[in-house]
C-alpha cells in the first residue's frame, strides 16, 4: 500500500490535521479545511464496493480490502459540493481463503438523508483514496440493474455487459446479482476479476448479490459454506435468533416501494452443514412476508421454480417443477408476491404469471434470467410449456432493467448492445 505523508514535519496522525475535529456518538466529525486535500488519491483501497442495507434511503454499507492493514481506517463521506465531512470508523476483518490474505474493512454510513447526493473515500492514518458518488435512494420511481449469472473463465464478458449495461442506464439505484456470481467460490482470482471488472459501477451504486451454488464450491469441486461469498458481502442483518447461524446467505432489502427477498436456494449443497435450512429458511420468509408494508414484493432466488427437461441427454429429467419451486411457489401465491427472478440454468425464459403451478394472470410473473459471463450451455434445454418468451438460442448474454413506479413494475431484458430482448409488465 502506498502512504504519502500528509504534511512534510510528520504532522501524520488524523488528530493533528484539522482543527475542527471531535468525536460524537462514535463518528468523527470534522470541518475539511484546505490541507485535507491533499490526502486525496494514496490509499490504495482494492475491490471498494457499495452493498446494499435494509434500508437504502438513510444508509450504505461500504466494504474494502486493503494490501496490508491499515490504521484508523475509516470511510470520510460528506454532501456532494460541501466542505465539511464526517469520518465513520470502519470494523477490520482477516481472514486468508485460498492461500490470499485479506484485510477487509467495513464501514456503514447510517443516517443519511433520503433521494440525496453524497460522496464518499477511504481514509487512514495520513492518507486517503479517490472520492466517490453515493446516492441514496428516494421513496418513489427507481431504476435498478438486474444481472443473470456470471460465472466465468475470463470475466471479460461479464466487464462487457455489465459495464454497457450501468453505462446505458445511469439512472439505475442499485444491481442486482442473482448468483453463481463466480465460477469457483473459493478461487481468489475469481473474486478479483467479478470485483475488478466492474469497479466503477460498484464504488458508484450498490451490490445486491444472491447466492449460487458455484459460490459453495471448493477448488476440487466438493462444497463447503460458501465462505468467501459470506465474508465479501455485509449484507442487510438476519432476526435475532437466525443472524448468527445463517447471516449474509439470505436477506431482504427496502428500495423505493419496493420489498426484494433474497433467498439462499442451495439446500442440496449445504445439506451437511445446515441440516434446518430449509424449515428455518421458509418460517423467516414468513416473516419477512408478513411484516412488510411496501406496494411491491419481488423475490430473487438462484435456483429456478420451474424444471426444465434435456434436449439431447439420455437422462431423463421431467418438465415441471423443482424441489425449490414446489417448496417456494405456494408461498408466492399465498403472499401475494409480484414478482420471482432466478437464474441457474443460463438461459432466458419469461414464464409469464403463474398461480397454483398453472397459469393463471393474478400469479405472481416468473422471470429466468439469462447469463451475463461466458459459460454457456448451448441447446441443453427444451422449452417448457409454461415459456411465453425463450430468447435466440444459443443464448448470447444478456440484462436485464427493472424499472419501479406507482403503478408497475416494468422489467426490460436487453442483450449486451443494449437491443431490447422482452419486455414483462406487472401492474396492480
Ligand atoms: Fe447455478
Amino acid at each position: 500500500m502506498k502512504r504519502r505523508t500528509f504534511i512534510a514535519g510528520g504532522l501524520g496522525a488524523l488528530g493533528l490535521l484539522a482543527g475542527g475535529i471531535f468525536w460524537a456518538k462514535g463518528t468523527l466529525y470534522r470541518k475539511a479545511a484546505n490541507s485535507m486535500r491533499q490526502l486525496t488519491g494514496d490509499l490504495d483501497a482494492q475491490f471498494l464496493r457499495q452493498v446494499i442495507t435494509a434500508d437504502s434511503a438513510h444508509s450504505r454499507m461500504l466494504m474494502w480490502q486493503a494490501e496490508s492493514p491499515l490504521v484508523n481506517p475509516g470511510i470520510e463521506y460528506r454532501l456532494k459540493g460541501q466542505e465539511d465531512s464526517r469520518l465513520v470508523a470502519a470494523k477490520q476483518d482477516f481472514f486468508t481463503d485460498d492461500g490470499v490474505e485479506n484485510n477487509q474493512y467495513t464501514a456503514e454510513l447510517t443516517d443519511l438523508t433520503a433521494d440525496t447526493e453524497y460522496e464518499y473515500r477511504v481514509a487512514a492514518e495520513g492518507a486517503a483514496g479517490a472520492w466517490h458518488s453515493l446516492h441514496t435512494a428516494g421513496e418513489g420511481d427507481f431504476q435498478c440493474l438486474i444481472f443473470p449469472d456470471s460465472q466465468s473463465s475470463d470475466y471479460s464478458d461479464w466487464q462487457k455487459v455489465a459495464m454497457g449495461a450501468w453505462q446505458r442506464h445511469g439512472d439505475a439505484g442499485f444491481f442486482l446479482n442473482l448468483g453463481d456470481l463466480v465460477d469457483n467460490g473459493q478461487q481468489a482470482f475469481q473474486w478479483r476479476e467479478w470485483f475488478i471488472r466492474i469497479e466503477p459501477m460498484v464504488t458508484a451504486i450498490p451490490a445486491a448479490p444472491v447466492m449460487g451454488n458455484h459460490e459453495t464450491y471448493t477448488l476440487d469441486w466438493k462444497v463447503r459454506m460458501p465462505e468467501a461469498y459470506l465474508r465479501l458481502f455485509q449484507l442487510p442483518p438476519l432476526p435475532d435468533g437466525l443472524a448468527a447461524k445463517y447471516g449474509n446467505q439470505f436477506y431482504s432489502f427496502d428500495y423505493g416501494d419496493v420489498h426484494f427477498t433474497v433467498l439462499n436456494t442451495q439446500f442440496r449443497e449445504l445439506k451437511d452443514f445446515e441440516p434446518d435450512l430449509e424449515k428455518d429458511e421458509v418460517a423467516w420468509f414468513r416473516q419477512d412476508m408478513e411484516q412488510t408494508r411496501k406496494k411491491w414484493k419481488v423475490v430473487l432466488m438462484h435456483k429456478d421454480g420451474l424444471q426444465y427437461s434435456f434436449k439431447h441427454r439420455t437422462t431423463p429429467r421431467p418438465e415441471g417443477f423443482s424441489d425449490e419451486g414446489r417448496l417456494f411457489m405456494p408461498l408466492f401465491d399465498q403472499y401475494g408476491v409480484d414478482a420471482v427472478l432466478s437464474g441457474h440454468l443460463h438461459s432466458y425464459r419469461n414464464r409469464g404469471h403463474i398461480r397454483n403451478f398453472r397459469r393463471d394472470a393474478e400469479g405472481p410473473l416468473y422471470i429466468m434470467a439469462g447469463l451475463a459471463g461466458n459459460v454457456r450451455y448451448p441447446d441443453l434445454w427444451k422449452d417448457h410449456a409454461l415459456d411465453t418468451k425463450v430468447l435466440p438460442q444459443p443464448e448470447t448474454d444478456n440484462y436485464l432493467v427493472l424499472e419501479a413506479g406507482t403503478q408497475e413494475l416494468r422489467f426490460r431484458a436487453y442483450f449486451p448492445d443494449g437491443s431490447l430482448a422482452d419486455e414483462a409488465v406487472v401492474r396492480k
